[in-house]
């Protein structure tokens, strides 16, 4: 049986060679044989076979002295993103945008989307992913793993049931993106007597009581591992009041002292909370198409003079992923309008 190595570069393990590697292996597993100075900015950890996992609770080989406390902290194997509302502009370019870095498999959540819309994406993003790990130039064996939840999140049950599905077949998640978001048909509202209050309370349980229950049941294996993400999108009205309407910004505001709560009470943990609240985003099914009705009549307003793009969001999100001092943060991502 041939030795395993991992690599890690700039003290994130990355990758390990020569597999099988079983999916769940503890650090208790490891040996560790030699620990060598390598090329550049990599040193090579040769371990002795077969099973080698990162998430685990030892900080310190009395083998070689070693601190492995940044392994434990560093899942080595792909991370899982579960992002909702994944079939929508902005899910779907966020999906895209996680399977791009070769890092992610992906839970992805849809309500109504069809079997067709569903297809195209998966065949989207199985294109999209990388063949080559863009931080260590070496070869992916597979493509991400991607599996489609169907839940409606504007009932509870369906949101358990969503979260017991997808961790019966990956381990735990990684990353939480809770996207999925509605205005349950009212937009534009004019006064305050157009939103009857059973429309506010089921658009708070679908854009704010679902994504806070999902977290709930995310933040124990985050919490468990050492690292976890939870992104919310939520969106300007939520800072300004917007042109939706009274039931949704209040729905998006919820979730801004959700976010400042959570991210203190959990900041010493490794898991960071943040919400990217952006602006008149086409190419969604919320603000129609880029170039269409909608974008003319609002591109006036925007100070960079276009609407956003589903892609501009994505890439929010990702930096937010990756930067760990980045949390208990509201970014605003909307073409300059509202000024923080
Ligand atoms: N577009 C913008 O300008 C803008 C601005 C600020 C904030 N946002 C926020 O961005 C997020 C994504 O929206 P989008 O702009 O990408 O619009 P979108 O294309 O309409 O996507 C909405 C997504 O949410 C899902 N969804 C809607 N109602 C649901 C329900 N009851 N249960 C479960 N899933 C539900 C949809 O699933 P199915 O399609 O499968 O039914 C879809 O995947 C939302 O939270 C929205 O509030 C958007």
């Amino acid at each position: 049986m041939g030795k395993e190595r991992l690599y890690i570069h700039r003290g994130l393990a990355t990758r390990i060679e020569q597999h099988p590697t079983p999916p769940h292996a503890t650090l208790d597993d490891v040996k560790v044989l030699q620990l060598s100075e390598g090329d550049g900015s990599s040193f090579h950890l040769v371990l002795k076979p077969y099973r080698v996992i990162f998430g685990g609770v030892r900080t310190y080989s009395r083998d070689t002295g070693f601190d492995i406390l940044r392994l434990a902290n560093m899942p080595s194997e792909r991370k899982v993103v579960l992002i909702t509302g994944a079939t929508g502009g902005i899910g779907a370019a966020t999906a895209i945008a996680f399977a791009r870095t070769g890092q992610y498999d992906l839970a992805l959540h849809y309500n109504n989307a069809s079997q067709e819309k569903r297809d195209a994406l998966r065949s989207t993003i199985e294109a999209s992913a990388p063949a080559f790990d863009p931080r260590t130039g070496t070869p992916i064996p597979s493509k991400p793993r991607l599996e489609f939840y169907q839940a409606d999140m504007s009932d509870f049950a369906s949101v358990r049931a969503l979260h017991a599905a997808i961790t019966q077949t990956y381990p735990h998640i990684d990353v939480l993106f809770n996207n999925a978001g509605s205005a349950l048909g009212h937009q534009g509202v004019a006064s305050l007597a157009s939103v009857p209050i059973d429309v506010f309370e089921a658009t708070w349980r679908v854009n704010t009581g679902s994504a806070i229950l999902l977290t709930q049941l995310c933040l124990p294996a985050m919490e468990a591992q050492g690292w976890g993400r939870v992104v919310f999108d939520s969106s300007v009205a939520a800072l300004t009041g917007g042109s939706v309407g009274p039931h949704y910004a209040s729905s998006k505001s919820g979730l801004h002292g959700f976010v400042h709560w959570l991210a203190g009470n959990v900041a010493g943990k490794g898991v960071t909370v943040n919400a990217v609240a952006p602006a008149l985003v086409t190419g969604t099914g919320m603000m129609g198409e880029e170039g269409g009705e909608v974008a003319r009549r609002m591109a006036g307003r925007i100070p960079v003079g276009r609407t956003g793009r589903p892609e501009e969001i994505a890439d929010t999100v990702l930096w937010m992923v990756n930067t760990a001092y980045v949390t208990n943060k509201i970014i605003t991502v909307d073409g300059g309008l509202y000024p923080c």
